[in-house]
């Protein structure tokens, strides 16, 4: 499967960076993006259930969407796949996780440093209109009447606006802030939304500073996370691709490995250290 060379340098690396996208947890069951018929940007426009827009535009839609999700996400377990790359953590020193999906299951397999590229499904944060916010002076802030939940550090002025009043009617079960009543959200990176730039630059220093970049179930088509794994390549980092259709990476990688996350993982392990993961 892996050249001698290839397998030299995974065996020899002091940081292994694994780049993870929604093929990634296909076969625990959550569907990926773009894939033809089953993809869930097949299924529905991402314009209309994706973007701070829509939240605003009708909240209770794009709420019942994220919670319909969110319940085929908690029925799913780590697959093989997730278990090897948590397996990788005894045999290397350093080894970062850069995820771009929303379902917790790195952390559920035991990985340490996940960074989630795309935020979580399970984290709640404030509906902050950014344009509005940095004209009006106001920064959001963890409310500590509301234990926990981001809100506005001004709430009663942030509750006054009129198209807040709006959006309350409409809202129906949508979350809100137990303290001030401020409109809550999912803490997911949306169309059109930048990344939160602390994960951002953890990104980007792990792809600077890796021997080896492990790119799983990706299409690599959403950018700033699609550069990271040519990024890791230009510095000079071993490049594997795992995905069961070549993308752009894979005639610059170092090793294309066609196949499944669960398949090919747990037998790159197997090929690089002798050992097998239990399904
Ligand atoms: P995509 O749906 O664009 O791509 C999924 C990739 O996984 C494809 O290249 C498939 O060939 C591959 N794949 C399918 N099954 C696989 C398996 N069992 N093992 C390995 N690979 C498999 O998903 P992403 O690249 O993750 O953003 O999409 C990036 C972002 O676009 C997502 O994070 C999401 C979406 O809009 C947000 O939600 C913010």
């Amino acid at each position: 499967m892996l050249s001698p060379a290839v397998l030299h340098r995974i065996k020899a690396a002091a940081h292994v960076c694994v780049f993870t996208g929604a093929g990634m947890s296909a076969e625990s069951g959550i569907p990926t993006f773009r894939e033809r018929t089953e993809g869930l940007w097949a299924k529905h426009d991402p314009l209309e259930v994706a973007t701070p827009e829509a939240y605003k535009k009708n909240p209770q839609l794009v709420w019942d969407w994220h919670v319909h999700l969110a319940e085929k996400v908690r029925k799913a377990s780590p697959n093989a796949g997730h278990l090897a790359v948590a397996e990788l953590q005894k045999f290397v020193s350093r080894v970062t996780v850069i995820t771009q999906n929303v379902d917790n299951l790195h952390q559920e397999a035991g990985n340490r440093d996940v960074l989630e590229l795309h935020g979580s499904l399970f984290r709640l944060t404030a509906f902050v209109d950014e344009v509005e916010a940095s004209a009006n002076g106001l920064t959001p802030a963890i409310c500590p009447l509301c234990k926990g939940y981001a809100v506005w550090e001004h709430c009663d002025h942030f509750a006054d606006r009129s198209d807040l009043e709006e959006i309350e009617l409409a809202a129906g079960r949508v979350p809100r802030c137990p303290g001030c009543g401020a409109l809550l959200r999912p803490d997911i990176v949306w169309f059109g939304e930048m990344l939160n730039p602390r994960v951002l630059e953890g990104a980007v220093d792990a792809a600077d500073s890796c021997d080896v970049l492990i790119c799983v179930g990706s299409s690599l088509e959403v950018e700033p996370a699609a550069s990271l794994p040519y990024r890791a390549l230009r510095r000079g980092a071993a490049v594997v691709e795992i995905n069961p259709v070549p993308t752009a990476l894979s005639a610059t990688a170092d090793a294309s490995l066609i196949g499944k996350a669960g398949d090919i993982l747990p037998r790159l392990l197997k090929q690089v250290w002798g050992i097998e993961i239990r399904r």
